[in-house]
C-alpha cells in the first residue's frame, strides 16, 4: 500500500481559544504514525465550532488532489453549538454511512452513550471525510474500529481519479466527427445492410468475440452465479470423522439385542474422541457425535428401553436393546459422503447456493472465477432527459436506461450509466469515446434506424474504425439492432446498438447482450431458458419472426400463454406484466395464425434459471 495522506480537523470552540489544549489532534496523528508508518499528515488545524468555517476547511483540503482522508475530531454531540456532521454533509457528494454505522455499533460494547454520536462519513471528489467523537479516548478507539478498511477505501478512490484523469486527458483530445450530417438527401432510402436471422446473428457474435479466459479470486460470499475457473477438489473427507446420524446409543453389532451397561455419553462436538466399548457396554451418543471406538452402530433411542437409572435420575444405568443392529446403521462413515482430494466441483459449473455450502463444507473460502465483462450504456437521442428531472417542453424521459440496467440485474449482471449524448455525430463520439475508455462491452440506445439523425453506424465506422457485423435482424420488435466490435487503446471493445423503442431495446438485450456477456464469461448455457407452452388465444403471424410479451396461466398441463395486450414496439407497458416472450414463427414459416391451443415456445423472463 503506497502512503495514505491525512488531514486532521480538531473542532472546538476552547481549543480554538486557547482555553483548553487539543488532546484528540496530537492522540489522532500518534495513532495514524504507528497504523501507517509511511503515512503522511498534510495539515493539522484547530476551528471553532463553526459551520461556515468548517465545511470552507473540508472543500479546500478535498480540492486538493493528494489529499486522501480528512478526519474531524469534534462537534458531533448534541449541543447545539455541534455543527460538524451538518458541515460535512453539506460539503460530500456521496455518503459513506457504513463507516459512520460500525463506529457505532463498535462503541456501543463500550458505552451506550454510542447511541448518540451523529458523524458523518462521506466522500467528497476522491478524500474520505470522517467525522470522529471530540475526546481522545472516543477518537482513538473509533478510528481503531475502521483503520483497516482505510486503505481498501483509498485504494479504490485513488484508482477513480486515476481513471478520471486518463478520461479527462483522453476526452479533451477527441477530434471532431468525420461524419457529414448535412446531407440528408443523398441518404441511403434502403438499409445498405442484410437481414440476419436471431440465430445467425448470435453465430456471428460469438464467431466475432472469443470468450474471455481471464481469471479472479473471489470470497465464496460473493460468487453467486459466478462461473467457477477452476476444479474445486475435497481437501478432508467429508464428514471428517465416523458420526451418528441419530440420537441413541453406540453399540456392537456382535452383541445382538438384550440389556447393556452405559458406560459413558458423547455429544456433538466433544473433542475426546478416545472413548471406548467392548462387549455389553454401549455409551450415549448425539446427532452429530464422534462414534467411540469399538462401536460399529447406532440404535436409535426409540428401539431402546430404560432398565435401570441412579437415583436422582441424571445418569442411564442400564438399557435394553429392542431390535438388533446391522452394521454400520445410522453411522456416516468418514468420507461417505465426500472422499478425501475427490473432485466436488467441476471447473465450468455456475455456481448456484447449493454450490457455495459445498465449498464452505469442504473449507474452499476462496475460487476463481472468470472475469466478467465491464458493461455500460449509453442513450441517445436530443429528446431525452434524465428521469428524475422536471420534464422540459418536446422532451421525453430516458426510460431505457434504468429499464435495461435493471434487466440485466435480474440476469445477476451490472451496468454503468454512461449519460445520454445528443444526435450529433460529435457529442456521440465523444460520448463513445468515454464509454469505450471505461467498458468492454457498451449498449447504445437509440440512433441506428434509417432517421438521418442515426448517426452511431456512421461514428463507428469513420471515427473507429469498427466493423458492423450486422445492422439489422429478422425480428419483431428489434429490427434495426446493430453489433459492432472496435479496437480502441489497443483493445477489442463490443457494441450493441438496439433500437430506441423501450419493449425492442428490451427484448433484444435478453436475445443478445445476455447470451454475450454469458458467453464472454465461458457460461456453458448463453441462451435463456425456452419451454413450450399452450396458446390461451389465436396469435398472428407477422413476416418477420415475433417475440411477443405474453402473461403465463397455469390452467393446465404446459403454462398457457396469453397476450399481455398491445405488442406496439414503443409501449414500454406491455413489459410490466410480462412473464415469457412468444417465438412466433414467421409467416414464411407457418402461413396461417395460431390458433388457441396450438404449442409454441416461448423464452422464460424473470427467471434465472440457464
Ligand atoms: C508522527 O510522525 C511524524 C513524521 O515522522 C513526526 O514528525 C510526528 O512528530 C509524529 N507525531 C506523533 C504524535 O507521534
Ligand atoms: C514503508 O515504505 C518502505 C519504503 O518504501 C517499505 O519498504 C515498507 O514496506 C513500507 N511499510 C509499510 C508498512 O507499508
Ligand atoms: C470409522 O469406522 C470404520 C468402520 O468401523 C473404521 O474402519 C474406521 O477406522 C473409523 N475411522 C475413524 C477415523 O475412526
Amino acid at each position: 500500500m503506497a502512503s495514505i495522506n491525512f488531514v486532521i480537523l480538531t473542532v472546538s470552540d476552547t481549543c480554538y481559544a486557547k482555553i483548553n489544549i487539543d488532546l484528540s489532534g496530537p492522540k489522532l496523528e500518534e495513532n495514524i504514525n504507528q497504523t501507517f508508518p509511511n503515512s503522511s499528515i498534510l495539515a493539522k488545524e484547530i476551528l471553532p465550532d463553526d459551520k461556515l468555517m468548517i465545511s470552507q476547511f473540508l472543500t479546500q483540503w478535498s480540492l486538493k488532489s493528494n489529499v486522501d482522508i480528512i478526519l474531524t475530531t469534534g462537534g458531533t454531540g448534541f449541543s447545539s453549538r455541534d455543527v460538524t456532521p451538518e458541515a460535512t454533509r453539506a460539503v460530500i457528494d456521496r455518503e459513506a454511512p457504513g463507516i459512520a454505522n460500525a463506529m457505532i455499533a463498535k462503541s456501543m460494547q463500550i458505552t451506550e452513550l454510542a447511541i448518540l454520536s451523529r458523524a458523518v462519513c462521506g466522500i467528497k471528489y476522491q478524500t474520505l471525510i470522517i467525522n470522529l467523537p471530540g475526546s481522545a479516548k472516543g477518537a482513538t478507539e473509533c478510528f481503531g474500529f475502521i483503520k483497516n478498511i482505510l486503505p481498501h477505501a483509498v485504494a479504490h478512490l485513488r484508482d477513480n481519479r486515476d481513471i478520471i484523469k486518463r478520461e479527462h486527458a483522453l476526452l479533451q483530445n477527441v477530434s471532431p466527427s468525420k461524419v457529414k450530417i448535412n446531407q440528408v438527401a443523398f441518404r441511403n432510402r434502403n438499409s445498405p445492410y442484410p437481414m440476419i436471422e436471431v440465430e445467425k446473428g448470435l453465430e456471428i457474435i460469438f464467431a466475432a468475440v472469443p470468450k474471455k479466459h481471464v481469471t479472479e479470486k473471489i470470497d465464496i460470499s460473493q460468487c453467486l452465479y459466478r462461473v467457477l475457473a477452476e476444479n474445486v477438489y475435497a481437501i478432508e473427507p467429508m464428514p471428517p470423522y465416523n458420526a451418528s446420524v441419530k440420537d441413541g446409543y453406540a453399540v456392537k453389532t456382535s452383541d445382538g439385542t438384550g440389556i447393556r451397561t452405559v458406560v459413558n455419553v458423547v455429544g456433538a462436538g466433544d473433542l475426546s474422541g478416545n472413548d471406548v466399548i467392548t462387549s455389553g457396554e454401549v455409551i450415549r451418543i448425539s446427532t452429530g457425535a464422534i462414534i467411540p471406538l469399538g462401536a460399529d452402530a447406532v440404535v436409535q433411542i426409540e428401539d431402546t428401553k430404560l432398565i435401570e437409572a441412579s437415583p436422582d435420575g441424571s445418569e442411564e444405568i442400564q438399557i435394553e436393546i429392542m431390535i438388533a443392529p446391522t452394521l454400520y446403521q445410522d453411522i456416516r462413515l468418514v468420507g461417505s459422503e465426500i472422499a478425501k482430494n475427490e473432485l466436488v466441483i467441476n471447473s465450468g459449473n455456475v455456481i448456484t447456493s447449493g454450490h457455495i455450502g459445498v465449498l464452505a463444507t469442504v473449507g474452499k473460502t476462496v475460487v476463481s472465477v472468470y472475469k466478467r465483462a465491464s458493461v455500460g450504456i449509453l442513450s441517445t437521442g436530443n429528446e431525452l432527459q434524465p428521469p428524475y428531472e422536471e420534464l422540459k417542453k418536446n422532451h421525453i424521459r430516458d426510460s431505457n436506461k434504468l429499464a435495461l440496467l435493471n434487466l440485466l440485474k435480474q440476469y445477476t449482471y451490472y451496468a454503468d450509466d454512461c449519460g445520454i449524448a445528443q444526435d450529433n455525430p460529435n457529442s456521440v463520439k465523444l460520448a463513445l469515446s468515454a464509454a469505450f475508455s471505461r467498458h468492454d462491452v457498451v449498449i447504445t440506445t437509440g440512433g441506428v434506424s434509417m432517421g438521418e439523425f442515426d448517426v452511431i453506424k456512421n461514428v463507428l465506422i469513420d471515427d473507429f474504425a469498427a466493423t458492423i457485423h450486422f445492422g439489422r435482424i429478422n425480428m419483431k420488435p428489434g429490427k434495426p439492432t446493430t453489433f459492432a466490435t472496435c479496437t480502441f487503446e489497443n483493445k477489442l471493445k463490443i457494441l450493441f446498438g438496439l433500437p430506441g423503442n423501450p419493449v425492442s431495446a428490451m427484448v433484444t438485450t435478453l436475445l443478445f447482450v445476455i447470451p454475450t456477456l454469458r458467453h464472454l464469461e465461458n457460461n456453458p448455457q448463453t441462451s435463456l431458458l425456452t419451454v413450450p407452452v399452450i396458446l390461451g388465444e389465436e396469435f398472428i403471424v407477422d413476416s418477420r419472426p415475433e417475440y411477443a410479451r405474453v402473461r403465463l396461466t397455469r390452467d393446465g398441463n404446459l403454462p398457457t400463454a396469453y397476450s399481455v395486450g398491445n405488442q406496439i414496439s414503443s409501449k414500454i407497458n406491455s413489459f410490466v406484466n410480462a412473464d415469457a416472450l412468444l417465438v412466433i414463427p414467421s409467416k414464411k414459416v407457418h402461413e396461417n395464425n395460431f390458433k388457441k391451443s396450438e404449442i409454441l415456445n416461448a423464452l422464460l423472463l424473470n427467471t434465472l434459471s440457464t
